[in-house]
């Protein structure tokens, strides 16, 4: 029997690759700290549970494809205080900013495309593009220059007659980085000049650490039709499991070719999508709170990284990541001799290795990707084992 060769040019999530190693090792009464995944340890507000409490229809029903209007509602509401107003019709509920990412994936790209995304990059972008049988074409960064991309030469660089799309990921997972204003208006330029969509990841938007401006590129009315939009309830509002986001765009055409996704799947969940509303109703305040423990996080993260000889990494400006170069050759034999050899004092690490951020070869072996979503303390002592076993593993 044979398989689908587009599944087989996929990889596994670097972020859950691991886990048997690490159900092994937590087995042998080891404690592991996790900076492998995006699962904020934040509370989820109150306001979601209680709309889930209330919920008594008398029989758990489909939601329309386009979603629940009091969800939608709520999404609309949201944008209109950060000035963007949209119709119900360019709103579209989706299972996750994953489920928005896929549908918009597939909408845009055929066999042969190609999609400039700049590297490092969230690498789950590689799966629903290679399965639309579709190539990432990376736009090189560097920590020396502080992953800076947003350049009219080197995007243009990898533009070509194949290229469909841009997409970008502001506030950045895996860097942090964040653009600026200015840097955002001129990728929007680029894609309106050659064409092409500009795929807007922005499931992390409240979280820019050294700024309260709330950028969205739908702000921006003259490139409306080269415009995506992806969002989700995950991060922002700690409710990973709602399984809740959207994809908004002013582009009519490509909302009604993405309804033919939308309506294959049917719906997104009729009572997360409702008490979902109510995160997107809540006081802009409930992320001042949130904003300032994940700082001291990365400050806490950042600290430690900078007592590791050998260490390189970059203060992240947003979202929850850090990505560093390890002094190892390979920090996937690094990550397996964690979990299966080592251990202080019954505790070890778990992270994202960091080549499959990359599209380039070659690039990305020696690097991690750190996600500081545990309490300040955990991530303190995780860096301290991080310390411990680098000389360790670098003495054997
Ligand atoms: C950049 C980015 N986009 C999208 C997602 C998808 O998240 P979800 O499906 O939980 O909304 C993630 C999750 O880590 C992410 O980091």
């Amino acid at each position: 029997m044979k398989l689908s060769s587009k599944m087989d040019r996929c990889r596994l999530s670097p972020m859950r690759k691991f886990n048997p190693y690490a159900d092994a090792a937590k087995a042998r009464g080891i404690k592991i700290y996790h900076l492998n995944i995006g699962q904020p340890d934040v509370a989820t507000p109150k306001a979601y549970y209680e709309a889930l409490a209330n919920y008594a229809d008398p029989v758990l029903s489909y939601a329309p494809s386009s979603g629940i209007n009091e969800y939608v509602d709520s999404v609309r509401r949201y944008f209109k205080r950060i000035g963007v107003e949209l119709e119900r019709s360019e709103v579209l509920p989706t299972m996750g900013g994953s489920e928005a990412l896929q549908m918009t994936i597939a909408t845009l790209l055929d066999d042969g495309d190609e999609i400039v995304i700049p590297e490092p990059f969230y690498p789950n972008y590689h799966t629903s593009i290679t399965l639309a049988g579709a190539t990432i074409r990376p736009i090189p960064t560097y920590v020396e220059e502080g992953y800076f991309y947003a350049d009219k030469a080197r995007v243009e660089a990898c533009i070509n007659e194949n290229t469909r799309a841009i997409l970008m990921t502001s506030p950045g997972n895996p860097t942090g980085n964040v653009l600026s204003r200015e840097e955002l208006q001129l990728m929007l330029s680029i894609a309106k000049e050659h064409n092409l969509f500009i795929i807007c990841d922005e499931v992390y938007r409240e979280f820019v650490y050294d700024s309260d401006d709330l950028v969205s590129a739908l702000q921006y009315e003259e490139y409306k039709d080269n415009v995506i939009v992806i969002d989700s309830v995950s991060k922002r509002f700690s409710a990973c499991g709602a399984r809740v986001g959207v994809v908004i765009s002013k582009n009519k055409e490509f909302m009604s070719q993405v309804m033919k996704w939308a309506q294959c799947r049917l719906a997104t969940p009729s009572v997360d999508q409702l008490a979902s509303a109510a995160l997107y109703d809540l006081d802009p305040s409930y992320f001042d709170e949130v904003k300032k423990e994940y700082c001291l996080r990365r400050d806490t993260c950042i600290a430690g990284l900078q007592a590791i000889p050998g260490v390189k990494c970059r203060t992240p400006r947003g979202a929850f990541y850090v990505m560093a170069a390890l002094p190892v050759e390979d920090a996937d034999d690094f990550q397996m001799w964690l979990l299966n050899e080592f251990d202080d004092n019954g505790e070890t690490i778990l992270f994202a290795c960091g080549e499959p951020f990359y599209g380039t070869p070659g690039r990305g072996k020696n690097e991690i990707r750190i996600a500081y979503t545990i309490n300040a303390p955990d991530i303190k002592r995780a860096m301290e084992i991080l310390k411990i076993a680098l000389e360790k593993y670098n003495n054997r």
